[in-house]
């Protein structure tokens, strides 16, 4: 089963060094895409942090509907006055929404007015009704009711960026992805357990450049592209963490 390759520890050691040093290489890179990918996704839906609704954003687009309409339409709060609900949502579906929150022209009618008159009671930060809502969708200023006022149209990455992207990732991925595995495939691990990984780093990297494309189709496929990429490189990291420790190993007694 030794193959036609040598095995990694029987190699000199200038090769095991350059080796050694090409992997250090390699997982810089794995840690530098997976920082590239939390500051360029991170801001997609405008809100801090990395989550599934950035991704969605720029593989698939998607309609982020202002969640104070989605509130009040679904009728809450319901004891809200009907002719409230209606001044409120007319302010939030017009184009004065900032100009408009607590316009001294409209005088009770402001939505600064209703809301404090009919919100506040939960959604202020001391609030001692809501059930602490008011801690994490606070309305008290302009400011808190600013980042629920909005809907946002998140558009996907034009087809023709998507082209470039894959055609390099594509290309330089795969070829890593091929050299990773052969490296691997050279260590005295567990041969299964090796070509189990290699295995599935392969179908990981195929399922997440697919994604790139399906998720066009429908955003039921950014899950996967998520959890793809993410096997991909973990089982690369893996695998290169493998072939670092394989260099470490002395040359067999007797190869062959
Ligand atoms: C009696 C307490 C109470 C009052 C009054 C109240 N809310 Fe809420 N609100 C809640 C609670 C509890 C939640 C979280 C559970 C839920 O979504 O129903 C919530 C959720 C929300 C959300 C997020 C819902 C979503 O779909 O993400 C918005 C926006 C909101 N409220 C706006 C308002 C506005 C605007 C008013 C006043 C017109 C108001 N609320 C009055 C208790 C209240």
């Amino acid at each position: 089963m030794a193959g036609l390759w040598p095995a990694l520890r029987d190699l000199p050691l200038g090769a095991k060094f350059g080796v050694a040093c090409l992997v250090f290489v390699l997982l810089g890179g794995l840690v530098a895409s997976g920082t590239h990918v939390l500051w360029h996704y991170e801001n997609r839906d405008e809100r801090p942090g990395l989550t599934l609704d950035d991704f969605t954003g720029a593989y698939s687009g998607v309609e982020r509907r202002a969640p104070l309409i989605v509130a009040l339409e679904r009728g809450h709060p319901p004891e809200l006055p009907e002719a409230d609900r209606e001044t409120l949502l007319a302010w939030l579906r017009g184009d004065r929404v900032s100009e408009d929150f607590d316009s001294l022209d409209l005088g009770d009618d402001a939505p600064a007015e209703i809301i404090a008159a009919h919100c506040l009671r939960c959604h202020a930060r001391q609030a001692t009704e809501g059930d602490g809502i008011g801690q994490k969708i606070p309305l008290e200023f302009w400011s808190d009711v600013q980042r629920v006022a909005f809907s946002r149209q998140i558009q996907r990455t034009p087809a023709g960026v998507l082209v470039a992207s894959t055609h390099a990732h594509a290309l330089a991925l795969a070829t890593m992805a091929f050299v990773v595995g052969a490296l691997a495939m050279m260590t005295t691990w567990p041969r299964r357990l090796v070509s189990l990984g290699v295995g599935l780093m392969g179908l990981a990297l195929l399922a997440d450049m697919a994604g790139w494309w399906l998720a066009r189709l429908s955003p039921a496929f950014v899950p996967m592209i998520v959890a793809a990429g993410s096997a991909y490189s973990g089982l690369t990291g893996v695998l290169l963490l493998g072939v670092l420790a394989e260099l470490l190993k002395g040359p067999r007694p007797a190869s062959k």
